[in-house]
């Protein structure tokens, strides 16, 4: 089977902004306690966090870090998790049924993401709470000194503020599950009244408003429309959340699902132009998908904890996915669909980071590992950064039972920063190869310094903490740039990086 793809350098989609490569990390299950913080732990460093944790999230080179939730942060109190740690109080945390410590908090959150090397993305609380602890919260954050907030946290240990640029104004407030769920207009204008309390602060801070929590909301996509005209002008993004699954079994349907999110992005896409437009506006709001992944593996053994028939346990085994091959073709389309959207989609967060559906893997106690969705994630995260290229592919199709002609091979390129290209390449179909040729005009003399596959005979193979690398990128063959044109072989199911340069 053949395939053939055209790409100009001058034929471009957007700048991708590095933070499509963020991450999130929620007080949930074990993604805080043991995942990144477990003082007792052989590798723990003096603030108790986990180096081996650690070194593998440096390798990731991961942007930003959306914190402290999720449905975690609809009824947090931000306020315990600051001051000596033995004064900090437990508490009931009711969206996951469990007890949360506060050993951790954003002081020690804000020392972690120095040491990894990433930004903080901080979500307020509108679900039980509201302006005014967002704003005492920026306050505390960001002021320099001289206030109330600002001297606490000096007193606590931190002089300098920590000048974090990115905010989100609540998590999935559509969703009634949320605690402190609004509807639309309740939400936008709770949302606009904070926004501007934020900006009076400090008008350069960028603001996340929620969006929908998934495509199948009964209120998407009328929730965007009222949610935007209430916030359009106070805001910068609108926030995306996203989670797929193979429940049918059927890896065709699986493959599929990346046409339902290009239908919700270039949706959101429009009704952001359709609120900038009745607003006569000059502005633009872009998305922030920050929640997106695989996650179904784990929803059964989860049932116990969340109709609370445990208790309320510290730090159980919550959303502990654990990803097979399979989602490693489905992590890699969803990372191309976010290249080839990047003119809209700005910031986007692999949901979670550690332990909770999650790419690295830890025992308490014991080793942490890279699972199967690393992989992807990692190739693009270091090897995608620069300017996304629009490719016209020409490329046979399948109907799967949900969607009409999804191409067998889905195809992403960067042009990097530093005059290189990167190609992604997924191989949808099952059983047949395929002949990949990719014109490059005005890309003269380059060549491939890298070539990466992960391909695997069982789609469900998986990484465990015995065997943590049956599934691993091995050094590719075959691919070869030639005359102004790149040639690679796709194997039957496949994941593919190849990076060119002069
Ligand atoms: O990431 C897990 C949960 O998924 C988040 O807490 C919530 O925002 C979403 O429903």
């Amino acid at each position: 089977m053949k395939a053939t793809a055209t790409a100009h350098r001058d034929f471009t989609i957007s700048k991708i902004d590095k933070r499509i490569y963020g991450a999130f990390l929620e007080h949930l299950g074990r993604a805080i306690y043991s995942g990144i913080y477990e003082p007792d732990h052989p590798t723990a460093d003096s603030d108790g966090m986990r180096k081996d944790v650690i070194d593998l999230v440096k390798e990731l080179d991961v942007p930003v870090v959306r914190y402290p939730g999720g449905n975690f942060v609809s009824a947090y109190n931000w306020e315990d998790g600051i001051g000596p740690k033995e004064d900090r109080p437990v508490r009931l945390d009711l969206a996951w049924h469990t007890s949360e410590s506060n050993e951790v908090g954003v002081h020690e959150f804000a020392d972690w993401c120095t040491s990894v090397g990433t930004e903080m993305m901080l979500a307020v609380n509108l679900g039980s709470r509201g302006l005014d602890a967002a704003r005492n919260f920026v306050e505390y954050v960001n002021h320099p000194g001289g206030s109330y907030w600002s001297d606490l946290r000096r007193k606590n240990g931190r002089e300098e503020p920590w000048d974090v640029k990115l905010w989100c104004l609540g998590n999935e407030m559509d969703g009634p599950w949320q605690i402190g769920h609004k509807d639309a207009a309740e939400y936008g204008k709770l949302a606009a009244e904070t926004a501007k309390a934020i900006r009076a602060f400090d008008s350069s801070l960028e603001l996340v408003v929620c969006g929908s929590s998934h495509s199948g909301m009964p209120s998407y996509p009328d929730w965007e429309a009222t949610v935007l005209e209430h916030t359009y002008d106070v805001v910068d993004y609108i926030s995306l959340h996203m989670y797929f699954a193979n429940h049918e079994k059927k890896t065709d349907n699986y493959l599929s699902l990346t046409h339902k999110l290009e239908a919700y992005i270039d949706t959101v896409a429009g009704v952001i132009q359709f609120v900038k437009a009745k607003r006569r506006s000059k502005k633009d709001v872009y998305i922030s998908f920050d929640e997106w992944n695989v996650w179904y593996h784990s929803n059964q053994q989860d049932r116990e904890i969340l109709d609370g028939n445990n208790g309320w346990p510290h730090a159980p085994a919550l959303l502990e996915d654990i990803y097979n091959f399979e989602d490693v073709l489905q992590v890699g389309l969803i990372i191309n669909t976010f290249i080839r959207r990047s003119n809209v989609v700005k910031i986007a967060c692999i949901a979670q980071l550690v332990n909770v559906i999650a790419p690295i893997m830890t025992e308490r106690g014991g080793p942490a590992w890279r699972q199967t969705i690393y992989y992807p994630y990692y190739f693009a995260s270091r090897f995608g950064r620069g300017t996304a290229l629009e490719l016209a592919v020409r490329c046979p199709t399948y109907d799967s039972e949900h969607y009409s002609e999804v191409p067998y091979a889905d195809v992403a390129a960067v042009h990097t920063d530093d005059d290189g290209v990167t190609v992604f390449v997924v191989s949808r179909h099952p059983d047949t190869e395929i002949e990949l040729d990719i014109d490059m005009l005005g890309f003269d003399q380059l060549q491939v310094i890298d070539h990466q596959i992960l391909a695997h005979g069982d789609l469900q193979a998986t990484n465990t903490s015995e065997r943590q690398d049956a599934v691993a990128p091995k050094a590719g063959s075959g691919a070869k740039f030639a005359n102004g044109r790149l040639s690679v072989t796709l194997p039957a199911y496949s994941y593919q990086m190849i990076r060119l340069a002069r």
